[in-house]
């Protein structure tokens, strides 16, 4: 099956979400309609099902992976294999949501037709319906949504800059810089961008812009008034390992759930408590019989296959 073949009839209503499909139009209708957009970054399968189908309309398989899945210091390591790799499960799991693929920092940085091979990638190899881009880079955008492919922008506080911005500082702290960065989102715009993600600025700042934009801005780390909001999974269930920044508000602590299930389970595997004898398979009361009775014939009980649907079927 081809991994683009889904049909938007099959897309899970979740929440009280609309069934249908989410585009990049889609999300400028919902602005035009002032409708909020709600993202979150994914990077598997079970996650990303588990969003999709709670609603969430955009799930960006954000270059985060590389600190968040990983374990990298910043997101400068991540690859293109490794970004093609997850994107293609994410894509698997989703029905509704519109998945985006960032491109990771060093596929596109050596010029227009290396970043538009790229982002032809994420399309063809993996499923993406959009590519995002950090950065003012106005002709390959222009390029990229001239070769049919989506984009979304990324402006302010860009992670891929770390070195050049010194740190994970926010952006557009004062007014020549908030007139930049608002010259930069309507430039993007005018280059074909669907979407702007802005990310670690003023909330005044970003309220300007969304007001003025054509095209829906979604804030991370950037106040209430964008037109959606994007949070980084791992932060949003406290899988970080760090204290959270002020813009993260979390939702679950599925450090602490998961933290005790693998203690209990230790300690269950360690007394000698998991698995009970209900969680075992067994031979039937004649095979028992015949077992202890008759000894082993050649080549018998050797090389069984074990396959986890075909052992309910043996059992009953
Ligand atoms: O990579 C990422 O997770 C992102 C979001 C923070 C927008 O770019």
């Amino acid at each position: 099956m081809s991994l683009t073949q889904f049909n938007a009839g099959d897309a899970a209503s979740a929440a009280g979400a609309p069934a249908t499909k989410v585009t990049v139009p889609a999300l400028n209708e919902m602005k035009r309609q002032g409708k909020i957009i709600s993202a979150l970054t994914a990077y598997d399968y079970a996650t990303a099902r588990l969003a999709d189908e709670a609603g969430i309309d955009l799930l960006l398989v954000g270059d985060s992976l590389a600190m968040v899945v990983l374990g990298h210091e910043n997101t400068l390591a991540v690859t293109m294999e490794e970004m093609l790799h997850h994107t293609r499960a994410v894509r698997r799991a989703v029905r509704r949501a519109l998945v985006v693929a960032d491109m990771p920092f060093g596929s596109y940085h050596g010029g227009v037709a290396e970043g538009v091979a790229n982002a032809v990638r994420f399309v063809k190899e993996a499923g993406a319906e959009a590519i995002k881009i950090e950065g003012p880079r106005f002709e390959l955008v222009r390029v990229v949504t001239e070769a049919e492919i989506p984009v979304v922008g990324h402006l302010g506080l860009t992670p891929q800059s770390v070195h050049r911005m010194g740190g994970y500082r926010v952006q557009a702290r004062n007014a020549n810089a908030v007139r930049r960065l608002r010259a930069d989102a309507f430039a993007l715009a005018d280059a074909g961008a669907g979407a702007i993600v802005l990310e670690g600025v003023p909330r005044e700042a970003a309220a300007a812009i969304t007001a003025e934009l054509a095209v829906p801005t979604i804030g991370i780390g950037a106040g209430p008034d964008c037109d959606g909001q994007i949070l980084v999974f791992h932060d949003l269930v406290n899988l970080t390992f760090a204290p959270a920044a002020k813009f993260v508000r979390r939702y679950g602590d599925a450090a602490a759930l998961l933290r005790s299930a693998f203690e209990r389970y230790r300690e269950d595997v360690e007394h000698r408590a998991f698995p009970a004898d209900q969680e075992s398979y067994h031979l039937s009361k004649a095979e028992r019989e015949v077992l202890w009775v008759e000894p082993v014939r050649d080549g018998e009980g050797e090389d069984q296959v074990v396959n986890r649907d075909a052992l309910q079927e043996w059992e009953s």
